[in-house]
């Protein structure tokens, strides 16, 4: 018999270099230290790992278990109306037909729990993996947009931009598609901007759409999720950015090609042709030689993939674990943050496989406007040229600094109030959340102080009042957080009525409820914790409600719904959603979740309250994984009582988009701005119908 410790040994060891037959020639060796690839030879790599029963029942005890802290599992197996037909999930028997079946490789499991996570539409839950999830991504140099023409057809084309922006960001390796090209289309891929797509693969190119809105996850929103097929824009925190969108870049290096029908701009023929996907090693993919040290560098454990008990004096580890960014952080949908900051301020952000775009927005679709004085990071403000419309263009309710943030978003509006700005355009595109409280502040300054904005200017929420989340907070109450750093202290929180909850108190008494005939338990309704800010906010509002308009292309998640949602359904601010299909009903935001979490802060909390062998708490992940969940889940403005999250969020103005806005903030605002603000006058002909 193997001695027990030496068995775990070679069990791990077997997990970190593969104990399995790598074939020959090793696959990863052929693209080692290559940058670009082919898609099926990343693939080829990638899938040549047997999965191992270990990690198999590893991952799946990890995921299941940490379910129990996710807020929505059981709303997620039926929402209501609007929401019936989008989700409609149910992850403990997505988790129980895994465990039953088999896989050619440790990537076909990954992607199958990986999409069953994607089908609750909820950008706030999800199981990624370094080893896979944006390893490679996969590229083609033709981002396309939905334009609507002057007699209000709508079209899916190749975007006017799409040349210039692939032969920026792709440099030297755009030849590779000049060279694909068939024929007199050779070396002319400029000439395929902004051509009409009259089929994609044979088929009307709705239907790729539609199948990629089915896969894509992150919003409830079916119209949302056509729009994530689509290139778009934000403000990044070091400049405009583009977002090449899911048909020209994909987390994953599953599709050679495709195949596409187009009419080129004043042509009246038409080309078919087929072009190749490419994919790029990705930015937080480690570099390796063979199979043994991709393994090794990319697919195991980490650092920081499992928590912390954070008074193990003598765990180096857990002195540092503050230092440096979560695992989370490379697939939150927003700029990097202070870990300091991270700590301190409750977050509420969507995470996706792709990390968030750093490539540029063209500069002739940048703003040629001077951005004002207070901008900062990820908040831009400008005055438009009629000298009375201001424009916040938010790409994030994060930035490195909360609290130069907060001053800046202030100072801004005062910046743009005494330019002369009488109305005011926050233009949210692409804003994946961020900063509660944050979202708090912007609500509470430029509508004033209200009771809609004091002291709550956000939603109340619950967390889940699980069996092992009410120990952790018994074990707090018994004195196990002397320092106060766990999240169930109830230090951090208030009651209903906004009063703190008194310390060391054992506060998670379940509620219990039934959610679609499950039996569920929830903590007590929580009210705010932003207020009193740090920052001294006016006495009065910077702007009437009625001359405010929220922007977006309907992919604002959740601190940007906490606000989006907050501003129309309390303040009665417009809401316009710009580029999406007009047959199709449009959402402001979606994924509003209350509070989002990661398995590692989970995992910290039970370790630091001596919770970690307790069975329901899950095991230390063996992968080099992530799963982030819903920890707090907002109640709803219409419906107090149900979540916030499957309520309707409907846009009050459709926004199509032309050659001539398309993916052009400036444009896109000015048009906006003439048609909704009165006495807003620009000196361009307006070409919208
Ligand atoms: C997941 O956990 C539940 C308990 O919450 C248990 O009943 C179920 O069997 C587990 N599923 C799997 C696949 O392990
Ligand atoms: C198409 O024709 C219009 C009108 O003649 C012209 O202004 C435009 O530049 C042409 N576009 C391209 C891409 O050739
Ligand atoms: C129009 O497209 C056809 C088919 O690709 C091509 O042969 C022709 O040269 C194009 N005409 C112009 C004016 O670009
Ligand atoms: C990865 O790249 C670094 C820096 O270029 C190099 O020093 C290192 O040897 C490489 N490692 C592998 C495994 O290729
Ligand atoms: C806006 O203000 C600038 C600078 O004061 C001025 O030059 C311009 O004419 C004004 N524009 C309008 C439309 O009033
Ligand atoms: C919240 O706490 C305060 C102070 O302890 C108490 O007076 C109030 O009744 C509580 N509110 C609720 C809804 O429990
Ligand atoms: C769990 O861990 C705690 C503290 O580490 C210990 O006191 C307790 O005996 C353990 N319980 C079991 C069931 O092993």
């Amino acid at each position: 018999m193997i001695p027990r410790l030496l068995w775990e040994t070679l069990a791990c060891w077997a997990t970190v270099a593969g104990a399995y037959t790598i074939p020959f020639p090793d696959p990863c060796e052929i693209i080692a230290g290559k940058l670009w690839v082919l898609p099926r030879e990343a693939r080829a790599c990638m899938a040549s790992f047997p999965l191992d029963p270990l990690i198999k029942a590893n991952v799946i005890e990890v995921v299941n278990k940490t379910l129990a802290f996710h807020t929505s599992v059981n709303y997620q197996i039926q929402a209501p109306p609007p929401f019936e037909k989008d989700v409609h999930e149910d992850l403990h028997a997505d988790l129980a037909r895994i465990s039953q079946q088999d896989y050619p490789s440790e990537f076909d499991f990954h992607l199958d729990i990986y999409r069953s996570f994607k089908r609750t539409n909820d950008g706030h839950c999800g199981v990624y993996n370094y080893c896979y999830d944006s390893l490679y991504v996969t590229y083609l140099p033709l981002s396309l947009v939905l334009l609507t023409a002057p007699d209000g057809s709508q079209n899916v084309h190749i975007a006017p931009e799409a040349f210039s922006v692939a032969s920026n960001e792709f440099k030297e390796e755009i030849d590779f598609w000049q060279e694909s090209l068939p024929g007199e289309l050779k070396g002319g891929l400029e000439q395929l901007s902004g051509a009409k797509v009259l089929l994609i693969n044979g088929e009307e190119p709705f239907i790729a759409v539609n199948n990629n809105a089915g896969i894509t996850g992150a919003y409830q929103s079916f119209g949302t999720r056509q729009n994530s097929f689509f290139a778009s824009y934000h403000v990044g925190p070091d400049g405009w950015q583009y977002s090449m969108g899911n048909f020209a870049l994909q987390a994953h290096p599953l599709t050679d090609f495709v195949e596409l029908t187009i009419q080129r701009v004043n042509n009246t023929s038409t080309d078919t042709f087929t072009i190749p996907y490419r994919s790029r090693l990705g930015s937080a993919s480690k570099n390796f030689t063979d199979a043994a040290s991709y393994r090794e560098r990319n697919c195991v454990a980490k650092a920081k993939t499992n928590g912390v008990d954070l008074y193990d004096r003598f765990n180096i580890g857990a002195q540092a674990y503050h230092e440096s960014p979560p695992s989370i952080a490379f697939f939150q949908q927003q700029p990097s943050v202070s870990p300091e900051d991270a700590r301190k301020h409750p977050m509420n952000v969507i995470i996706d496989a792709s990390p968030l775009t750093d490539i540029n927005l063209p500069e002739h679709l940048q703003p040629a406007l001077p951005a004002l004085e207070q901008s900062y990071s990820v908040a831009q403000f400008y005055v438009l040229k009629d000298n009375r419309t201001g424009v916040l263009a938010l790409g994030s309710f994060s930035a490195k600094s909360f609290d130069t943030f907060g001053e800046s978003l202030l100072a801004g509006l005062q910046e743009l109030k005494a330019a002369g700005a009488k109305n005011l355009i926050v233009d949210v595109t692409n804003n994946g959340g961020g900063y509660i409280c944050i979202a708090h502040w912007l609500h509470r300054i430029i509508i004033g102080p209200k009771a809609s904005t004091e002291p709550q200017a956000g939603l109340d929420t619950q967390m889940r009042a699980g069996r092992l989340a009410r120990l952790i907070v018994k074990a707090i109450a018994a004195g196990g957080d002397p320092d106060e750093v766990l999240s169930y202290n109830p230090i951090q929180w208030t009651n209903a009525t906004h009063h703190p909850l008194p310390p060391a108190s054992d506060w998670l008494k379940p509620v219990d409820v039934i959610i679609n005939r499950h039996k569920d338990s929830f903590s007590q309704r929580l009210g705010q914790e932003c207020q009193p800010f740090i920052w001294d906010p006016p006495d009065h509002g910077l702007f009437a409600p009625e001359n405010v308009l929220i922007v977006s292309n309907g992919r604002c998640a959740s601190s940007c719904s906490l606000f989006s949602i907050t501003m129309s359904k309390l303040e009665g601010v417009r809401t316009v959603v710009t580029g999406g299909s007009n047959d199709t009903p449009q959402e402001y935001c979606g994924t509003v979740g209350g509070q989002s979490t990661s398995f590692s802060t989970i995992d910290t909390e039970l370790k630091t309250a001596q919770l970690k062998n307790h069975t329901l708490a899950p095991p230390d992940f063996l992968t080099n994984s992530v799963q982030g969940i819903t920890w707090r889940l907002g109640f709803g403005i219409n419906d107090p009582e149900a979540p916030e999250e499957w309520q309707g969020h409907p846009a009050d103005i459709n926004f199509p988009l032309t050659t001539e806005t398309v993916n052009n903030p400036v444009k896109i605002w000015e048009t906006i701005a003439h048609q909704e603000f009165k006495g807003a006058e620009f000196e361009f002909r307006v070409q919208n119908p």
